[in-house]
């Protein structure tokens, strides 16, 4: 289950799209359903009834806080305890369960790990933007068509900046830079993942780029004494598609208003990004030896090393 994706933590969906009716996702090739039991809580099943096999996120949250298949009527509840089965009262319930997933609620966002069962080793650690309550936040959301992957270390990538974002957030990189131009690009492990900047020609702009183990990017852009950050959330639907949240924080301008124009940005910066993406071949990224890499590629290396170390050692 969950091929190069498993027993990891990730977010899923913003907690404000999660409402009275159950959601039906598909992440790392398995459907899943997510939806809230009496008290609000998330909850997630796998999305397959365990009596023919229909997605459960057709049915309906009852008002016991159970989920009802929309076939038959069996109900399950935030633990995919089997709590009733119309008709059969003899039926042996206890063994005629559906598949709960771990789930939490941190940060506006629905987190989900990875595996069966109802427990996860530790618990999802975000970074700090992701949770601060005293920050506003924008979200947006994209799919992209492609393997999550390359999605991932697109947003780790920095020399790409003054070529896919000429007119935005690479256009002060492409003022300075010459033919002769160097990149230095660094890489130090942390805790979490890793920590990368960038410095053209010693030229430190005061940027860094977070990667938070397995699919969250958390850019810090430099501005004295605030706080505004871009994270992007890369979240794997199948071999070719991608779901990205993109997060935007930051402690000043506040406003609705401001919210609309950082949304918009953060938007415009994505969908540059999106057709170049896209295109790569092959779509998951291959491992290291496959492809031609240089200097400025360490980031993106680093996450490649992770992904066949940890995620998915069996391809290499
Ligand atoms: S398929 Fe779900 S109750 Fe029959
Ligand atoms: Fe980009």
């Amino acid at each position: 289950m969950f091929e190069g994706f498993a027993r990891v933590w990730t977010p899923l969906v913003a907690s404000s799209a999660l409402k009275k009716a159950p959601l039906g996702f598909t992440l790392a090739g398995e459907k899943i359903v997510l939806f809230r039991d009496l008290s609000g809580a998330p909850a997630a099943l796998l999305d397959r009834c365990p009596h023919r096999g229909v997605a459960l996120s057709l049915g309906q949250v009852l008002p016991n806080g159970c989920l009802e298949c929309p076939f038959h009527g069996w109900q399950f509840d935030a633990r995919g305890v089997n709590q009733h089965i119309p008709f059969n009262p003899q039926a042996r319930r206890a063994t005629l369960g559906a598949t709960p997933l771990p789930t939490r609620e941190i940060g506006d966002l629905i987190w989900i790990y990875t595996a069966p069962g109802l427990d996860a080793p530790g618990a999802p650690s975000p970074p700090d933007g992701l949770t601060d309550p005293s920050l506003a936040r924008t979200l947006i959301e994209r799919t992209w068509n492609c393997h999550w992957t390359r999605a991932m270390e697109n947003m780790l990538d920095s020399p790409h900046l003054p070529f896919v974002h000429r007119k935005t957030i690479g256009k002060f990189t492409r003022r300075y830079m010459t033919l002769d131009s160097t990149m230095t690009v660094t890489w130090d492990e942390t805790d979490f993942g890793g920590l990368t900047r960038s410095l053209v020609d010693g030229r430190d702009g005061g940027g860094r780029l977070e990667f938070h183990k397995p699919n969250i990017m958390a850019l810090h852009i430099p501005i004295p004494h605030r706080h505004l950050r871009i994270h992007a959330i890369v979240i794997p639907v199948d071999t070719q598609h991608t779901r990205l949240m993109v997060v935007g924080s930051r402690d000043f301008l506040k406003s609705d208003w401001f919210r609309s124009l950082f949304a918009a940005n953060s938007a415009r910066i994505a969908d540059e990004d999106r057709a170049v993406v896209e295109s790569s071949w092959p779509s998951e990224v291959p491992p290291i030896e496959q492809e031609h890499s240089v200097g400025t590629d360490r980031a993106t290396l680093a996450f490649r090393k992770y992904y066949f170390d940890t995620l998915k050692p069996s391809a290499v």
